[in-house]
């Protein structure tokens, strides 16, 4: 078992990664209020996991709520995020509930964001489930529902108490599932740590065979660099912004065709290519850097080629972007491998990245 921590002052926390942890009830408990403990989750991570967690609750002593909503990115609205409301004051639930968040980058953003609002807020608990979470979403105190005009918009930053990465839950998730999370790993590479970079490239082969060592290197590595930059950047004023390496294409792909056709790491790798593209022709990277970037996100089974929007339609959906200041788009763009930058381009100088991204 590995423990790190988000260094926030008096809203830091530990962030414990191994396998069996949803079974130890005393690790559970360190992040729990006095109050009722409501367990958040989709329908489709109940059966494999919720009797689980409520058993460890039950046996720390918690009295237990169960709030089972629709599963998927398609369902990470104001309709779902209402199921929970609903629950929670049926329920009487009051300031002292803990919200534990049990699930993918859906669940732990629509329940952290319940958790942020409910009673103008209550202690949650993150149980991440998916590689993508483990790695990325349950660290760091993003929350948000989507709008069907743009991703992630309505949300808040708020901190849980507990990160538990349970490692022994990947080995029920979907290889599809898997490789998207493996599209955030990659990301920590590009943004910032050059050696991990080559480490991901000497080991991409262990990490899709889900070598249990390799594993644990990228999560823990993934959760140390992600750490740190929230520790420096909490609100994202500055270097956290990097973490959205590929985000702003991949925003645009997810909305623009849905949300759910496109996982979000799939939509990412292929916004990550488009990004290193992007780089080269502002005279960042080479010719050979593009194509490590694209050769390393297709190694990792993930798609390098953008669907086709139509370059009007991606302006317009990248437009609705948090990073956008005064109507600019600002893009995540990388100075060189293992170092990025944030920078607004002219539409002018990005329309031959993303006709390149559409049919490379
Ligand atoms: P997800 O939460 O939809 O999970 C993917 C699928 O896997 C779902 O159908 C889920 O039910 C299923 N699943 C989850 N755990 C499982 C398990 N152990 N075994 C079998 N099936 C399992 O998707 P995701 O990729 O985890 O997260 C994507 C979301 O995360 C996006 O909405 C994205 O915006 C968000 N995100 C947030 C942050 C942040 O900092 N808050 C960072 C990155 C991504
Ligand atoms: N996933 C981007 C962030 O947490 O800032």
């Amino acid at each position: 078992m590995d423990e790190l921590r988000v260094n926030l002052a008096d809203r830091g926390y530990p962030i414990v990664i191994g396998p069996g942890l949803i079974r130890q009830e005393a690790l559970l408990k360190r992040g729990l209020g006095s109050g009722i403990a409501a367990v958040v989750t989709s329908d489709r991570i109940a059966p494999l996991y919720l009797k689980t967690v409520t058993d460890t609750l039950a046996r720390g002593g918690a009295q237990v709520l169960e709030i089972v909503v629709p599963d998927g990115e398609q369902a990470k609205n104001w309709e779902t995020l209402n199921l929970v409301y609903d629950a929670l004051l049926a329920n009487r639930c009051d300031r002292k509930t803990t919200i534990v968040a049990l699930g993918g980058g859906v669940i732990g953003d629509l329940a952290g964001f319940a958790a942020a609002t409910y009673q103008r807020g209550v202690p949650f608990i993150q149980v991440p489930t998916t590689l993508l979470a483990l790695v990325d979403s349950s660290v760091g105190g993003k929350t948000a529902i989507n709008h069907p005009l743009g991703k992630n918009m309505i949300g808040a930053f708020y901190q849980p108490q507990l990160v538990l990465a349970d490692t022994d839950t990947l080995s029920t998730l979907p290889d599809r599932e898997y490789r998207s999370g493996l599209g955030e790993v990659v990301k920590y590479g590009f943004i910032y740590d050059y050696a991990f970079l080559e480490w991901l490239e000497a080991n991409m082969d262990a990490l899709l065979a889900r070598d249990p060592a390799a594993l644990t290197h990228a999560i823990r590595r993934s959760c140390e660099i992600k750490a740190g930059i929230v520790a420096q950047d909490e609100r994202e004023t500055g270097i956290r912004a990097w973490l959205n390496l590929g985000h702003t294409f991949g925003h645009a792909i997810e909305t623009g065709l849905g949300y759910g056709e496109w996982l979000h790491g799939e939509a990412v790798a292929a916004g990550m290519v488009a990004a290193a593209e992007l780089s080269r022709l502002q005279g960042n990277l080479s010719v050979a850097d593009v194509a490590r970037v694209r050769r390393l996100i297709k190694r990792a089974g993930l798609p390098t080629v953008s669907p086709d929007l139509g370059q009007a339609r991606y302006f317009d959906l990248m437009r609705i972007d948090k990073k956008a200041e005064g109507g600019a788009i600002r893009y995540v763009l990388l100075k060189r491998l293992g170092e990025a930058y944030v920078a607004p381009v002219p539409d002018a100088q990005v329309a031959p990245a993303l006709a390149a991204a559409v049919s490379n």
